[in-house]
């Protein structure tokens, strides 16, 4: 096996220092557990002929981490992982550059005045009202019983109304077979907990989700990739790849992936479905949008092509509704259920009570399909709305990777000689706020990894002024960038 220090990388473009990046990445490496406890650093030598770079910087990278106590030193012996404490992963830099290390772990810092970077709905479309009267009607009816522990497999009447609205919807679940869960990344976690022992396969759609990322590592999976295509990944590679290997999961996002917004196509849909049953793979499809389709076609989830129960299928509440509520649900073929609910009782027992009750009298009175269509309106609205500024101000020569029709995110491209990630440091000096390409890749810190001249746009958040002002800013943002990069190059020396 290829040794993990070799994962490390210089990029001697970059503004940040040669320390810097070293410290980071090994900082990365400690607390994604990609490197375990009281193991041995290479000796500064080793480390600073294999990166070409002066010793004394190792050392002052290497010092870096000491003080804060990622590792440790033995006088004699040299330096090894720290035991990770609790809080590393969510502790605040005072660094300005470690904005980017920290979309690595997933947080964001909200500073910014135009946020293109969130996927969560702005609170001001959360149906409140509607909500509080499902809460008040629950708490006249079923009083302290709404208080009380749920079962952990969920609340039976929620259950049978999920059941009744994914039915009518051309997918036909067992009611016995949906777990209720709170939110999809605990959805994903769990699945992680039950299938994979330490150091088993994994394939990933690469650009993806990081949570699903940073799950599948807390396991010590190996993770492999297939690069996302207009209609779905590649499956003659993917065939190629289970002709040769076991692979236990592949994780999928088949409607409006984030961050591409791609759909895949029927085809697709149904040929993985012979494969996996035929290699006997299990898919976790995670569907956060595909409700949210504006050209009139309807993009029905992988779980209703399949029959033979090898797509264990997430559904999360948060992009459509209201992710606060901490609410999704899953669905799992019988005979993995007592695992399950082990898991799930091991994590937090059960999901809240009276948010699941709520959840079902909203379905029951018909206002979940009332909130929905109004959300699909509205978002509809604003896709229109992104799409038209994004053409008139930075289109080309930003290039549009694929016109989604749905969702909430578009995946865009900037020209040669303009990275995403200077681009995020840049919009994030005027206050606006996106996402680069490389949070959803899987290597990101990897030797060869080039800086991804991706990103990522969600309309989600953003009021139709802010689209219209925020577009103006990229644009600006962008011609700024680019004359620089026409600068650059050789002067002559005098
Ligand atoms: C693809 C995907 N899956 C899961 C999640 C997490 O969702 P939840 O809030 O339901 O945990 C997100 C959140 O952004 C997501 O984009």
């Amino acid at each position: 096996m290829k040794e993990i220090w070799e994962s490390i990388s210089i990029d001697r473009n970059s503004k940040k220092a040669i320390y810097q990046q070293l410290y980071n990445q090994i900082k990365s490496l400690i607390l994604d557990r990609r490197i375990s406890t009281n193991s041995q650093l290479p000796a500064i030598r080793k480390m600073a002929d294999s990166l070409d770079i002066n010793p004394a910087t190792v050392v002052k990278a290497y010092e870096a981490l000491a003080e804060e106590e990622y590792i440790y030193k033995k006088v004699g012996s040299g330096s090894f992982v720290a035991p990770i404490q609790e809080d590393s992963f969510y502790q605040r830099s005072d660094k300005e550059e470690d904005s980017l290390e920290m979309l690595g772990y997933g947080q964001i810092e909200l500073d910014e005045d135009i946020n293109f970077a969130s996927a969560t709905p702005s609170s001001s479309l959360f149906p409140v009202e509607d909500f509080k009267e499902a809460i008040n009607k629950v708490l006249d009816r079923d009083k302290g019983e709404a208080f009380t522990y749920q079962k952990s497999q969920g609340y039976y009447p929620l259950r049978e109304s999920i059941q009744k609205y994914f039915n009518s919807n051309g997918m036909s679940i067992p009611v016995n077979e949906i777990q209720i869960v709170s939110g999809a990344q605990q959805a994903i976690d769990l699945l992680v907990k039950i299938f994979l022992d330490y150091g088993d396969s994994v394939l990933i759609e690469e650009p993806t989700y990081p949570g699903a990322i940073s799950a599948f590592k807390s396991r010590a999976a190996e993770i492999e990739s297939l690069p996302t295509m207009e209609d779905g990944i590649d499956l003659d590679l993917l065939e190629n790849k289970l002709s040769k290997k076991n692979y236990r999961l592949l994780f999928t996002m088949t409607s409006f992936q984030n961050p591409t917004g791609i759909c895949w196509s029927e085809a697709k849909k149904r040929r993985l479905i012979e494969l996996a049953e035929q290699y006997n793979l299990i898919i976790i499809e995670d569907d956060c949008l595909s409700e949210l389709s504006y050209n009139g076609k309807s993009y029905l989830p992988l779980k209703a092509y399949d029959k033979s129960g090898q797509v264990i299928y997430i559904k999360s509440f948060s992009k459509i509704f209201m992710p606060g509520l901490r609410l999704a649900f899953l669905t799992l073929p019988d005979k993995y259920r007592s695992k399950l609910l082990a898991a799930k009782h091991a994590t937090d027992i059960s999901t809240a009570g009276l948010t699941q009750r709520a959840m079902d009298y909203y379905f029951r009175e018909g206002l979940w399909e009332k909130h929905l269509e109004n959300i699909k309106e509205l978002f509809h609205e604003r896709y229109q709305l992104m799409l038209n500024q994004l053409r008139e101000k930075l289109i080309p020569p930003v290039e549009l990777v694929y016109e989604p029709n749905g969702g909430i995110y578009f995946w865009l491209k900037l020209p040669e000689g303009i990275s995403a990630e200077e681009f995020y440091l840049a919009a994030r000096e005027n206050k606006v706020a996106l996402l680069p390409g490389d949070i959803f890749k899987l290597n990101k810190d990897a030797i060869n990894s080039t800086k991804s001249s991706y990103f990522r746009l969600s309309f989600a958040a953003v009021s139709d002024a802010e689209i219209k002002t925020g577009i103006t800013r990229l644009k600006d943002i962008f011609d700024n960038l680019e004359n620089k990069s026409i600068d650059k190059g050789y002067i002559p020396l005098v």
